[in-house]
């Protein structure tokens, strides 16, 4: 699909480094967007425009910025003022485990930064513009855990809920206009962040048995774009999620998710 053509001349990716964040860049760009790619490691990140920009033949814009600052995207707006922006997706994301009160205060100030308030901003933002053009496009990325909430990873589990809910309301909300607002929800996928926090043992084999690639959940969200608001990323994780509510009580659900993760 041309996606210049559809939606504009430039995406943003928010979390654009590495795992689902590249293969949205690479997407894009595959698409004849030019790219705007934003997060804390800059060198990896200039790198990677190289890349994509020598591969698509298309530009690309490096912004540094910790969205655990929720301040630090006013700059990335007033960088993409200029530009004609079509799509945006926020992939980043931050977690941490444990029990609630046992995880340090800054902690939970930086999740919920990262998980809700810097992603609120930006959505708002680019739906500002978006809207304003009649055209445009936003992906924004959940989590399984947000569906069944996420014992010893708890906040992280109801910010991607959070995510999910207010994403599948906008999407709603722009149906009948020329903004495709979608959310994907990933189960376990291989990315480098994954790699670092996968459970040992048993547990840990068990999720990597109906992991997906990066490239295979983005491929998904296209495929689905402007035909449905919310989509769950994988066969084996759709019907996994069926076989839980029709066949288990919520506490079973939420009990399995934490077994994980019980130390
Ligand atoms: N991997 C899985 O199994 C899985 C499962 C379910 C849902 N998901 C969801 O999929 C998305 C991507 O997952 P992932 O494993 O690829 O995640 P990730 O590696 O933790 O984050 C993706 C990107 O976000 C950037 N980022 C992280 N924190 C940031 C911050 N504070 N400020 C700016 N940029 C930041 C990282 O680059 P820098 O380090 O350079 O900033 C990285 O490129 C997340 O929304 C996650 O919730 C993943």
């Amino acid at each position: 699909m041309n996606l210049r053509e559809k939606y504009g001349q430039w995406g943003i990716i928010l979390g654009a480094t590495e795992g689902v964040g590249k293969a949205f860049c690479e997407k894009i760009a595959s698409g004849g967007m030019n790219v705007v790619m934003v997060g804390r490691r800059e060198e990896m990140l200039k790198e990677l425009g190289k890349e994509i920009s020598d591969k698509y033949g298309v530009e690309h814009l490096v912004i540094k910025a910790d969205f655990a600052d929720s301040r630090s995207v006013d700059k990335i707006f007033e960088q993409t003022r200029e530009l004609d922006m079509g799509f945006m997706s926020y992939v980043a994301c931050f977690h941490t485990f444990g029990k609630l009160q046992d995880t340090p205060w800054e902690k939970h100030e930086q999740m919920i930064n990262v998980n809700v308030i810097t992603f609120l901003k930006c959505f708002y933002h680019y739906m500002g513009i978006f809207s304003k053009q009649d055209r445009g496009a936003v992906i924004n990325v959940a989590s399984l855990t947000g569906i069944s909430s996420s014992p010893y990873n708890a906040q992280y589990g109801a910010g991607k809920s959070y995510i999910l809910k207010l994403t599948e309301a906008v999407a709603c909300e722009a149906a009948k206009t020329n903004v495709d607002v979608e959310v994907i929800t990933l189960g376990t996928t291989i990315t480098p962040s994954l790699l670092k926090n996968l459970p040992g043992g048993p547990a840990g084999e068990a999720v990597m048995k109906s992991a997906l690639t990066p490239e295979e959940c983005v491929n998904e969200a296209f495929e689905n774009l402007g035909k449905t608001f919310s989509v769950i990323a994988g066969e084996h994780n759709k019907k996994n999620v069926q076989d839980w509510k029709a066949n288990h009580t919520a506490d079973e659900y939420i009990t399995y998710m934490g077994s994980f993760y019980e130390k």
